[in-house]
């Protein structure tokens, strides 16, 4: 039986991922920074599944003590991973910042991401034909990358760090694809649309809900918005196909920065400082 792993599985699309993808008979490992909202969503994915084949781990992205822990109870537990979905995200309204004094959205989205792949790379490797996913998003056109202030000291505003981090995304796929291109293993990205999820809701507050409610007949569903998402992950149409950014499960062009192949490599440096590679 073929493993995926996805993060952020107990909300939004990472949930109809995980749901989708038992579905088509994977067993689904749902990684959760928040263990009472992993029971909650595992519970519902396994009514809504009938099946046991989910696994729930707790990992929190913004920080790398709980991305080293969690990788080595995941190797405790299987030798071989398909699939692996970068779907976590946040979007915060304030600036914050991660237990290692990163920046929310670059510290979670790419960093804590980052990490987490290059730890699993030799479970994917094991894999027949792994496939790493990562969530990014159109948004990444609004950002620049600057490594004078790569966590927003001066000027923080919610979109530009948000592009900043979905930017980041692609370049690490890209980047990714190019360390791999004679593994059996393939790195692509995905724009999901815009999706009718709990993204940029204050978890604590429950600030954003009403805008949410106000814009949800203006946006896909969950299931729509993880179509291409699942599609990467398991269609042999895509099978070996690598370094790419998808939408409506079509190849779609990239921003000029995000095509840089220079700034993935050094972003690709950068990052392996920070996490400590
Ligand atoms: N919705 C859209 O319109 C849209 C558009 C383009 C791209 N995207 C991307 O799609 C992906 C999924 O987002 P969504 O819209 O489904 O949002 P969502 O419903 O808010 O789900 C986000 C998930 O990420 C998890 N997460 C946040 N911080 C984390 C951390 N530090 N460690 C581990 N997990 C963490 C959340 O956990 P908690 O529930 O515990 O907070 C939640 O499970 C994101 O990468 C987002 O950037 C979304």
């Amino acid at each position: 039986m073929k493993t995926a792993l996805v993060t952020g599985a107990n909300s939004g699309m990472g949930l109809t991922t995980t749901i989708e993808l038992v579905k088509q008979g994977y067993h689904v490992v749902m990684v959760c920074r928040n263990t009472r909202r992993g029971k909650v969503a595992w519970i519902s994915a396994k009514e809504q599944t009938r099946s046991e084949e989910l696994t729930l781990m707790q990992c929190d992205l913004g920080s790398i003590e709980s991305i080293r822990n969690f990788a080595e109870e995941f190797k405790k537990k299987f030798s071989k991973l398909d699939v692996l979905i970068n779907n976590a995200g946040v979007v915060s309204l304030k600036r914050r910042l991660t237990d290692d004094r990163f920046e929310s959205h670059l510290g979670v989205n790419h960093l804590g991401h980052f990490l987490l792949t290059n730890l699993l790379l030799d479970e994917l490797k094991a894999a027949e034909q792994g496939r790493v996913v990562t969530v990014s998003s159109g948004a990444h056109k609004w950002g620049k990358i600057d490594f004078d202030d790569p966590y927003f000291e001066k000027g923080y505003n919610v979109a530009r760090a948000y592009g900043r981090s979905k930017l980041a995304n692609i370049l690490f796929t890209k980047a990714l694809a190019k360390r791999l291109e004679d593994t059996n293993v393939t790195s692509n990205a995905v724009h999901p649309g815009a999706v009718s999820t709990n993204i940029g809701v204050d978890r604590k507050t429950e600030f954003g809900k009403g805008v949410h409610k106000v814009l949800k007949p203006f946006f896909q569903s969950p299931e729509e918005g993880a179509a291409t998402t699942v599609y990467l992950a398991t269609s042999p149409e895509v099978e070996g196909v690598t370094g790419k950014y998808f939408y409506k499960m079509k190849e779609f062009a990239v921003s000029e920065e995000a095509d840089n192949e220079w700034l993935a490599e050094e972003l690709w440096g950068w990052s392996e400082e920070r996490v400590g590679l």
